[in-house]
């Protein structure tokens, strides 16, 4: 092959290993050759590899000389210790381009330090590449992730705002890793509710079909007027009751009013889904509905389902109370709808990972269907194995004042209202910076917007999901500490150094080179390439937190970087600049994942 120097690059990747991005992998690949080679007669031993602390020598450790030590003393072996253990591993290591050197510290920890020049050249590659060789590759195909999820009538509340953004993204880092993902909003559009809803909306709009969103005004302080009339009002009730005979029956006006009541809700969310730029397709609870008495029909063939005080139940060990799926009434409910739409998931829709994304509280109904599940055979035994089942988890929104969150009039806070607040706060921060003077008026309000329903995003996000999260506008829209606004004024600025650069970046990344010469630069590119594994277990446990950790620290190392290395105009500047751009495409992707709109200037 006769190369020109332009696609150097590319010859280096060729004459390289396979090399999929992701570092831990490629390592333990490596340490896996070793321990077979070291300890022959030990069958089953997991490369145990992590990447080191930063004050810590080396970039990455392996871990396994000490247990490995332990189940081999005694046995006959040649070995004298654990450190001996480790020398050995570090023998049997194959040499690979990857690795500069290793040494055995302490009890046994194997230090390896990654070789600068292959690091150098693996950043190159990406550029050249793009970011999606760096993606994970789960082992499904298709995926459900179940979120936002609110309930026809009443109210969206800040658990449906912490589901929709969480949701969002997780099926952002599915579909990044090339999954097939059914985005579903499991709507709580059934159920004896819509009796009462149906019948006050016959009372107060006779003629049905003329009835607009804006006649009926706000949809929750209907569903109240119309669940106090059936609580004071017996005839009402009497109705209300045979309404949802009617409705379940099929009857057309009926089903009709439910399809206005529904439209109108409809429309209330997609407002919220529209400005967070979320993507959602219904499946509610209703669409199900028709497939329930099959599945019934099913467990109780398999011997799970029995009566119970009238009811119908499937008694699960480990739980005190047993799973009702058929009430005392003859009728369906939250958990028989559930149970119908996994089994729909599975065998319908053919998914082999399904997230349903909602707060902790609903941890011990998740727990009781899927146990039901399993026991029906629907899903492996150990929940590790496909086709798997997660519930994540999340806990609730605070104010400031730690009390659970709402507006000062203590009502339950319009999702709108929230999301428009946090637009017009990012406005006026940018205006008194002078922006209104210097950028377009769409300039202006795009930024605000993106600034604005980012922080929102990325307050939510950073925490570990699990834990209560206090709600503060001050605290999101700080451009100081690990907030979206920091970050996207971090990427901001890192473009403007690239552009003031005045040179063609896409021209230097066919033909530049990298040189990680100073710790700064290598400290840099080192986290860089722990993209592609971070996404990796961001995904795989569910855990949006870990890629926002990660991208506050990508952009103080950036910092660490920018503020010891002189990039425009020094010797160094075409692999300095390199490394901006490499920085900024890994931002955008953290952003992309996250949900954030990147801006490009500040
Ligand atoms: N509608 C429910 C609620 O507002 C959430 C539904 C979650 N999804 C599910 N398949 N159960 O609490």
């Amino acid at each position: 092959f006769a190369f020109t120097t332009k696609s150097r690059s590319i010859v280096t990747m060729a004459a390289n290993e396979e090399f999929t991005g992701n570092l831990k992998h490629h390592l333990s690949e490596l340490f896996d050759k070793s321990l077979k080679l070291t300890v022959p007669d030990v069958a089953g031993v997991e490369p145990l590899v992590a990447a080191s602390a930063p004050e810590k020598p080396g970039d990455y450790q392996c871990n396994n000389a000490m247990s490995l030590w332990s189940m081999i003393k005694g046995k006959g072996t040649q070995f004298k210790g654990p450190p001996a253990v480790g020398q050995a591993l570090t023998k049997n290591l194959p040499t690979s381009e990857m690795v500069e050197s290793c040494s055995v510290a302490g009890p046994g920890f194997i230090n390896v330090v990654l070789s600068a020049n292959w690091m150098a050249k693996r950043v190159e590659n990406m550029l050249i590449n793009g970011i999606d060789t760096w993606a994970p590759s789960p082992p499904v195909k298709r995926a459900v992730v179940d979120f936002s999820s609110p309930n026809i009538a009443k109210e969206m509340h800040v658990g449906h705002l912490r589901s929709t953004i969480i949701g969002d993204t997780l099926a952002r880092m599915l579909e990044f890793s090339k999954v097939e993902v059914l985005r579903r909003n499991h709507v709580g559009d059934w159920g004896t509710q819509f009796g009462m809803l149906i019948e006050y909306l016959f009372e107060k709009f006779p003629d049905t079909d003329s009835v607009t969103e804006s006649a009926i005004g706000d949809l929750q302080t209907f569903y109240k007027a119309s669940k106090a009339k059936f609580d004071e009002d017996p005839d009402f009730k009497e109705k209300a009751q045979q309404a949802v005979v009617r409705l379940q029956g099929g009857d057309p006006i009926y089903r009709n009013a439910w399809a206005k009541i529904c439209e109108i809700s409809r429309t209330e969310f997609a407002k919220v889904y529209q400005r967070l730029k979320v993507d959602l397709e219904e499946k509610g609870e209703s669409f199900y509905n028709p497939h329930i008495p099959n599945v019934i029909k099913e467990l109780d063939s398999k011997g799970l389902v029995k009566e119970s005080e009238g009811a119908r139940v499937i008694f699960l060990e480990g739980f005190t109370i047993p799973l009702m799926v058929v009430k005392s009434d003859g009728g369906y409910n939250y958990a028989s709808t559930d149970l119908t739409a996994l089994w729909y998931r599975l065998n319908e829709e053919k998914a082999e990972w399904i997230i349903y994304v909602t707060d902790v509280g609903q941890q011990q109904h998740f727990n009781m269907f899927f146990k039901a599940a399993r026991k029906a055979g629907w899903l492996p035994a150990s929940d590790k194995a496909y086709p798997k089942v997660d519930h994540v988890g999340f806990g609730l929104v605070l104010g400031e004042d730690g009390k659970r969150f709402r507006t000062r009039s203590s009502e339950v806070v319009r999702l709108v209202d929230l999301l428009d607040e946090a637009k017009s706060r990012s406005k006026t921060a940018l205006i008194e910076r002078g922006k209104d003077k210097e950028w377009t008026p769409e300039e202006l309000d795009k930024t605000a917007e993106a600034v604005g329903y980012g922080a929102v995003k990325y307050a939510d996000l950073k925490n570990n999901r699990t834990t209560n999260y206090t709600f503060s506008f001050d605290q999101m829209l700080n451009d100081k500490g690990n907030t979206a606004v920091y970050l996207l004024y971090a990427h901001a600025r890192i473009s403007s150094i690239i552009s003031k650069s005045g040179k063609d970046i896409d021209e230097l990344k066919k033909t530049g080179n990298i040189a990680l010469d100073l710790a700064e630069e290598r400290a840099l590119a080192l986290h860089l390439l722990q993209f592609a594994e971070t996404v990796e277990e961001a995904c795989n446990n569910l855990l949006p937190s870990v890629l926002c950790e990660y991208l506050y620290t990508l952009s103080d190392r950036f910092t660490t970087f920018y503020s010891n290395c002189q990039v425009n105009g020094s010797p160094e500047e075409t692999s300095r600049l390199l490394l901006c751009e490499a920085t900024a495409i890994v931002m955008r992707k953290c952003f992309h994942l996250l949900g954030l709109t990147p801006v490009y200037k500040i």
